[in-house]
């Protein structure tokens, strides 16, 4: 060795992670799969969705997205080759049940059995999410999430992956991000199914947290040794100034993304400040007793997707102004449509969230503290940049890298701090059809050329798996 190598070494820090600490990657199924009309795959909100003009950038539509159907034996070896412990994945709801209710396509469930079966083959731990956002369209033309049935249709539908998967997979998970389900899908209509009306929103937002609690306790009562993940997608939210305005309007926006799904599912109640809020847009009267006990049943993972802070501001006479709201507001901040989102000031991705590992460690720190005590994975933590394949056919995301390295090492920060966190997937294992803008951003610590649905290795990528065989990150020293 040269003294200049030895000298690297020696500034080199490596920070080790406890011995059996998950290392993984995310996806869901409508983002990669494809093959959404074959072998009796029923018809999803989603499908409908990119249906519809102006919805999704470029007019993207995921009946092919990545192919996984087709391809998932090769990207399993592929996740494999990187070294991964785990693979985080959902389940499609119509392919399994194509109405939503009633019949099962055994073809389906027997695509996850090859699915799992492959992972179980390579080592590689399968984290089964039952619902990514993919609701059969036969239970949105029922009414969608904001009837109480479709709750009760999805602890069915629980029940039923579970019958089929339960002996080999450990790990389910319930609703991803009931947030983006509720204020995306029902009240802003950004996302599928493209409804603007702030009241179905809460219905539905309450209807997703019953689904939750309801498939917890039909898995439980099925299987006491699965583990069952509750998933929210938790922001860091700071006021622009301290302003008495500007302070009520951080109050709201983080009690109805990160209070309201945390205060459900590990306390069993709302806060009472949100409901106030809430109170001008709809009586709570689909609150029925006993759901707050059924949302709060204890679950053994809270999986945290973290990917930004918000800076907010609000107005003077907000409240006033949020009764006055129009139902047709496109706003997912119901009740608190007065708020706007501010820069802090910090570097974006090509998403134009702001990038902050101090919000992550913030988030950990302040469930830890004011939650009752249950272990944590990072369940998603990535981002989009503008990925370039070189000439030579590499992809060299450095931008990503340092993301995924800057909240790792956060979140090796917060274990040392007594935080219980077992593991971390990176959001996405690949590239792939992301939702509202189409195929236009790119997530992936694997490239995908979408004419040719060749997968190459970004960089981030090659580093995550280094970073995987060490169980550390090497840090230069500062
Ligand atoms: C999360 C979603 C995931 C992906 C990432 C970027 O909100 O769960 O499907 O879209 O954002």
């Amino acid at each position: 060795m040269t003294t200049q190598e030895t000298q690297t070494q020696a500034d080199i820090t490596e920070l080790k992670f406890p011995p059996g600490f998950v290392w993984g990657a995310a996806t869901s199924a409508y983002q990669v799969e494809g093959a959404t009309a074959i072998d009796g795959r029923g018809i999803s909100i989603w499908d409908a969705f990119v249906r519809r003009p102006g919805r999704v950038v470029a007019g993207d539509n995921a009946d092919v997205a990545i192919d996984h159907y087709h391809r998932y034996r090769d990207d399993v070896r592929l996740m494999a080759d990187l070294g991964l412990s785990a693979y985080r994945f959902s389940v499609s709801w119509p392919r399994i049940q194509p109405a939503g209710a009633g019949a099962v396509n055994q073809a389906g469930l027997d695509f996850y059995r090859r699915l799992v079966d492959e992972l179980l083959e390579h080592g590689i731990e399968p984290w089964l999410t039952l619902y990514h956002w993919d609701l059969p369209q036969a239970l949105e033309d029922a009414g969608g999430w904001p009837e109480r049935d479709t709750a009760k249709r999805f602890a069915e539908f629980a029940e039923i992956v579970h019958e089929a998967l339960g002996d080999r997979v450990r790990n389910f998970s319930t609703v991803n991000e009931p947030w983006c389900a509720a204020f995306l899908g029902y009240a802003s209509g950004e996302h599928a199914p493209g409804r603007r009306d702030p009241a179905a929103a809460l219905r539905a937002a309450h209807h997703l947290l019953l689904a939750h609690g309801l498939a917890v306790q039909a898995i439980r009562a099925r299987d006491a040794g699965t583990r069952i993940g509750g998933c929210v997608n938790l922001y860091a939210v700071s006021p622009a100034t301290d302003s008495d305005v500007d302070l009520d309007a951080a109050r709201r926006i983080d009690g109805l993304q990160n209070r309201f799904f945390l205060d459900a599912m590990l306390k069993g109640e709302y806060p009472a400040d949100v409901l106030e809020d809430l109170s001008a847009v709809s009586k709570p009267d689909h609150i029925r007793p006993g759901d707050m006990e059924t949302i709060s049943t204890p679950f053994d993972v809270l999986m945290i997707n973290y990917y930004s802070r918000f800076t907010v501001t609000g107005v003077s006479g907000g409240a006033a102004s949020a009764a006055a709201a129009p139902t047709d507001s496109g706003s997912p901040w119901v009740g608190s449509e007065h708020v706007s989102f501010v820069n802090g000031g910090r570097p974006v991705t090509s998403m134009g969230w702001e990038i902050d590992t101090s919000g992550l460690l913030e988030i950990l720190l302040r469930v830890k503290r004011e939650y009752p005590a249950i272990p944590f994975v990072i369940s998603e933590n990535g981002a989009a940049f503008d990925d370039v394949v070189t000439g030579d056919g590499a992809v060299h995301d450095a931008d990503r890298l340092a993301f995924i390295a800057a909240h790792l090492r956060t979140c090796h920060e917060a274990i040392a701090e007594g935080v219980p966190l077992e593991g971390y997937f990176a959001w996405s294992l690949m590239d792939n059809f992301e939702w509202a803008w189409g195929y236009g951003k790119r997530f992936g610590l694997v490239y995908v050329d979408y004419a040719t649905q060749e997968r190459i290795l970004k960089d981030s990528a090659r580093w995550y798996a280094e970073t995987i065989r060490r169980n550390g990150l090497s840090l230069p020293a500062e």
